[in-house]
């Protein structure tokens, strides 16, 4: 199995009147939205029920429309900062371990960001779905969409996506996301308090948000469709990453024969997709922003390490949101404890 790694080239192309459609029906809604301060953005948007950028809900309003799954369709699924690039690492190089040697491996030299399309992002393309629809099966593709967002027939029984979720402790993603905003904000704009971030975050209002929203969304996904959604969290991948890898792989149809485990190739896995590995390339520390793609690679590693909350929040904040945390999530049998 292997996944293109060059993305296909974004042709321009005249678009259809389906297209034409969407697009129109994007520009009408969006005015009629209700706004707030973005983290790294300008402004957020709330679109059913949920805070997203302007091209997020485009993007969805394109994958809805227009967007055609396949039986053998991955989903990377986060909530941004809860670990979207380790989990692309993981499930990459699960899918591809036929494809490559881990001693030259794309992933110690190519960009992650290069590896792996963002759906709601890449399915902009040309304006129409002509990027996507030309990658080969299988097609590995990663989201920040809240599940309840996608078309029915990417989410119902007979549906033939399968998603893999990952989350981590909304206190942590909090400190990763207020980290990430002030490495990526717009120059024009001043820098994000933690206090801000803080109050927005628990207000439900930052990206993709609210959080418990996100997360709940495929809990209930994975709890009902088991053969569907497989849902992990941060905190347990850190803890156990090897029997991770071996539940994505039995979950994805592909798990690891025995002489895969007597040669080692769990453990190589998790060590190519490390924190310490990642950071470490070359390729992930330089700064590679350009006008394309405002964000570099070296954004999305800064510390990996679980409970850094203790070292920016204070009690008091600690407090609230876990007392959040805890309401959000009674009765739904998720606990980040
Ligand atoms: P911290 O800011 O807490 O360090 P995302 O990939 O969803 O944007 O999330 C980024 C967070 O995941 C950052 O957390 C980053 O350091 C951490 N991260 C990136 N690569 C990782 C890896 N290979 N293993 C563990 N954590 C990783």
């Amino acid at each position: 199995m292997e996944t293109p790694l060059i993305l296909p080239t974004d042709k321009q192309v005249e678009l259809d009147e389906g297209y034409q459609k969407t697009h129109k029906n994007f520009d009408e809604l969006l005015p009629t939205l209700p706004t707030r301060k973005g983290w790294w953005m300008h402004q957020l948007f709330q679109y059913q029920g949920f805070w997203l950028s302007a091209f997020g809900i485009r993007g969805i309003m394109l994958v809805h429309d227009h967007f055609k799954p396949r039986p053998t369709d991955i989903i990377v699924a986060t909530s941004p900062k809860c670990g979207t690039t380790w989990l692309k690492a993981l499930v990459f190089s699960i899918i591809n371990r036929d494809s490559y040697d881990f001693s030259d491996h794309p992933l110690s030299k190519a960009s992650h960001q290069d590896l792996m399309i963002l759906l709601e992002l890449h399915i902009h393309g040309s304006g129409s779905t002509s990027l996507v629809d030309g990658l080969a099966s299988p097609r590995v593709i990663s989201t920040h969409i809240p599940y309840s967002l996608f078309p029915e027939r990417m989410t119902e029984g007979s549906s033939p996506c399968r998603f893999v979720y990952l989350c981590r402790d909304p206190k942590d993603v909090l400190v990763s996301k207020w980290h990430f905003s002030n490495k990526v904000r717009p120059e024009e704009l001043p820098p994000l308090t933690l206090d801000e971030a803080f109050e927005s975050f628990c207000q439900g209002v930052s990206h993709e948000g609210p959080f418990w929203d996100h997360v709940l969304g495929y809990w209930k996904a994975s709890l009902e469709s088991p053969e569907k959604v497989l849902f992990f969290k941060y905190e347990d991948v850190k803890k156990q990453p090897w029997g991770c890898v071996r539940k994505v792989a039995e979950f994805l149809g592909v798990p690891f024969s025995e002489e895969e485990e007597n040669k080692g190739v769990v453990g190589e896995i998790v060590k190519l997709c490390s924190f310490e590995k990642m950071s470490s390339l070359d390729v992930n520390k330089r700064d590679t922003r350009n006008r394309e793609r405002p964000v570099s690679n070296s954004d999305f590693f800064r510390k990996g390490e679980v409970r850094d909350w203790v070292n920016h929040l204070s009690p008091q904040m600690a407090e609230k949101l876990d007392q959040i945390t805890e309401q959000k999530l009674q009765g739904t049998g998720l606990s980040f404890h």
